[in-house]
């Protein structure tokens, strides 16, 4: 810890208990260290979690993130969590979760005075920082497949303590958030997305669209997996979740999967 380190409170649990989001009744459990939260949960699911659990670590020792990469936070400085949910819909619907739990985190820091935006697909921005990294994991189980939600939320976290120049947190912006009044916003916000996606899948597109800086217009270098990159003005999201742009051999829409980096070009 530096001098500059604020104090920092643990969860409380007894505050979390019976919390409820649209259709999902939450079980938080709350762990003081865990490597993964999303690995616990991934076991927990494959053995028939119902939806609804949580699993929370005070301290993420070496959390994962998209591509491989890690997240780790330190001792009470972050929300990371993993829920689990079991959504009954088609396959070709499933690349919508994890820009539907970008939109709820958005919402969830709005509520608490922080002006957040989403970089798509799924990182929340604040200040064009992330403050969130977000990572959707589906997992097969006897049960039929459940998707396991990592979130991951500077709150506390020092510039000292952030992996990268572009990340930032709450405390950064200047918010003081209390991490379990976040985490009880946060569920009940994530059920309520979640269900109303469930009844109305189109509608998750209009919100989705209002909260996300990166569409339309911005200059963009979108670089693929294979190493080649592509350049060219954001248009929309498709139906599909993907990112619409405009290249100069007319429009490609990007799938988050296929996108290593997106880049945003000087304008
Ligand atoms: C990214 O690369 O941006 C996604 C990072 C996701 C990190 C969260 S922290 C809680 C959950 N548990 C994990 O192991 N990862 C996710």
């Amino acid at each position: 810890m530096t001098d500059a380190t604020p104090p920092r409170p643990p969860l409380d649990p007894t505050s979390l208990a019976g919390v409820t989001g649209g259709r999902v009744s939450y079980e938080v459990e709350v762990v003081a260290a865990a490597p993964s939260t999303n690995a616990l949960a991934a076991a927990r699911a494959q053995q028939g979690a119902a939806e609804g659990l949580v699993i929370t670590a005070e301290h993420q020792t070496s959390g994962r993130g998209r591509l491989d990469r890690t997240w780790e936070t330190p001792d009470r400085a972050a929300l990371t969590l993993s829920v689990v949910l079991r959504p009954e819909v088609e396959p070709v619907r499933w690349p919508w979760l994890p820009l539907l739990v970008g939109v709820s985190v958005a919402r969830s820091l709005r509520a608490v005075g922080a002006p957040a935006e989403l970089k798509w697909p799924n990182d929340v921005l604040l200040d064009g920082r992330k403050v969130c990294g977000i990572l959707v994991e589906r997992i097969e189980s006897a049960g039929g497949p459940a998707a396991v939600a990592g979130i991951g939320i500077n709150v506390s976290t020092t510039a000292g303590e952030l992996p990268i120049d572009a990340a930032t947190s709450l405390a950064l912006a200047g918010l003081d958030v209390d991490r379990t009044t976040l985490l009880a916003t946060l569920l009940r916000t994530l059920g309520q997305t979640y269900t109303d996606w469930l009844a109305d899948p189109a509608a998750l597109r209009a919100s989705y669209v209002d909260l996300c800086a990166t569409v339309p217009g911005r200059r963009v270098r979108v670089e693929l997996p294979d190493g080649t990159s592509t350049t060219g003005t954001t248009r929309d999201i498709a139906e599909s979740g993907g990112l619409v742009v405009a290249t100069e051999r007319g429009d490609m829409t990007v799938n988050a999967g296929d996108v290593v980096h997106l880049r945003a070009l000087e304008e």
